[in-house]
């Protein structure tokens, strides 16, 4: 076995997103990775379904991706784009355009979900500034929404550990309620059946505050962090009714749907319902290198080009927008999705994981399973007193077991690379089933 050191002092990395005291006690350290499998620290092969944090989609260390990376880090190390750039950010920015639905033609370079997410939420501000019409200026989000980690993105979400620590954001800022309906939905297959009539919160919204004050709202077509919930069908389409009849912009956040998670480029793209704008991340280069995009409609980029009263049209950049390194791992990312015809393996690969999924049902604590593409959520039911406390058990069991799953609260999700083999569809939900079994 190929063991490697363990760290001696835990407290100095502050870890995201974890109950830093308790990993202290029994680190969970990851040390090599190739295609479905992380290598541990003490040497075990752990097969990783949640596609690292929704970003690994063409697995591990694919060699087109890792190439292109070494090929660039030789050639030119950073350029800066404020004034200057590099040919491959034009065409990698001439690819994404043709990857999402026409008229989404222009895209605005981040370096991450959260920052894709104050880029768009930025730019439909601008937007509705520029053209005059300055009284739009709330945001709507929706409860349960996970939109990154900026003060953007906490304002508009909609989970509350994630706001409640950080005073009061943004202002004239309101929500819709969430789709989440386990009483008339539970053990759907697909999108659930009910619900499509809870976009109309928007209307009432719309009407407290007045549609004339409202510049975006911002949903995920299919909500991943706040425990996998699937849009009621007819849901979006409503939505960009209503958005339509009000002037206001809609806003797709699809930093885990967009390249492939869905069987289609972007959620866009599957449900059929196009967005103003879209945000991504992630899988444009399958989290090899951080970086994001914004995807903005014609009729908003033109506006801002003829708007403009100074040369420069929007005020809004960072440091690494566009980064050399990332440009090279998004464009050979888009390489090995085209080349592996991997969006296409997801659709294929679809209905066997749903039977999959759904074959957890009965099992001890089960109370609700979710699919759609190659996404799962395995919702369980708390324990009495202390919720999310089985979630994290599970979580553990399952790295002991040679298994990399997510958990949030009580909600098991699973989102593996696109690469993952049938066998290894059935060797997860053989394995997860065990857990299941096996959590008190
Ligand atoms: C829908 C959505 N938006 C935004 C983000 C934030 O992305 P990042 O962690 O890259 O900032 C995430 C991350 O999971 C996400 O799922």
């Amino acid at each position: 076995m190929n063991r490697v050191a363990t760290p001696n002092d835990f407290s100095s990395f502050w870890m995201p997103f974890t109950a830093n005291r308790d990993f202290a006690k029994d680190p969970r350290l990851i040390t090599a990775a190739n295609g479905m499998y992380y290598t541990s620290h003490d040497g075990r092969q752990v097969m990783d379904a949640t596609a690292g944090l929704w970003c690994v989609n063409a697995g591990h260390n694919d060699p087109l991706i890792v190439e292109a990376v070494q090929r660039q880090i030789a050639t030119l190390d950073y350029a800066p784009h404020f004034n200057f750039a590099t040919p491959q950010a034009f065409e990698l920015a001439a690819q994404l355009a043709n990857l999402f639905p026409t008229g989404l033609d222009h895209v605005f370079f981040t370096n991450s979900g959260s920052e894709s997410v104050d880029t768009a939420l930025k730019i439909a501000l601008h937007y509705h500034r520029v053209r005059g019409d300055v009284a739009r200026t709330r945001l709507i989000g929706r409860e349960r929404g996970y939109h990154g980690t900026g003060f953007g993105g906490i304002s508009v979400g909609g989970i509350v550990n994630n706001r409640k620590h950080f005073g009061t954001m943004l202002t004239g800022v309101d929500h819709m309620r969430h789709t989440h309906d386990l009483a008339r939905n539970a053990f759907s297959r697909g999108c659930p059946e009910h619900g499509a009539e809870l976009a109309d919160d928007l209307i009432r919204i719309a009407e407290l505050h007045d549609p004339s004050t409202i510049a975006a709202v911002i949903v995920e077509p299919m909500a991943g962090s706040t425990g996998v919930l699937m849009p009621p069908v007819g849901y979006l389409k409503r939505l960009r009714e209503i958005c339509d009849r009000y002037g206001i912009l809609l806003i797709f956040d699809e930093v885990i749907t967009a390249y492939g998670r869905l069987g289609t480029a972007s959620a866009a793209e599957y449900f059929n319902v196009k967005p103003d704008i879209i945000t991504t991340a992630k899988g444009l280069t399958n989290g090899v290198i951080p970086m994001g995009a914004v995807i903005v409609d014609e009729t908003i980029y033109k506006s801002a080009m003829e708007h403009a009263t100074v040369p420069i049209e929007l005020f809004h950049g960072y440091t690494y927008s566009a980064h050399p390194m990332a440009v090279a791992a998004a464009l050979a990312t888009l390489k090995s999705y085209r080349q592996n015809d991997m969006f296409a393996r997801v659709a294929t690969l679809s209905p066997l994981w749903e039977e999959a999924v759904h074959s957890l049902k009965g099992l001890p604590n089960v109370i609700d399973l979710r699919n759609l593409g190659l996404v799962a959520g395995i919702e369980l039911s708390p324990r009495p007193g202390a919720p999310g406390a089985r979630g994290a058990e599970a979580m553990k069991l399952a790295w002991e077991k040679g298994l990399m799953i997510r958990v949030t609260g009580d909600i098991i999700a699973l989102s593996p690379p696109f690469i993952i083999t049938e066998d290894e569809i059935h060797t997860l939900f053989g394995k997860l089933a065990d857990i299941l079994r096996n959590l008190a």
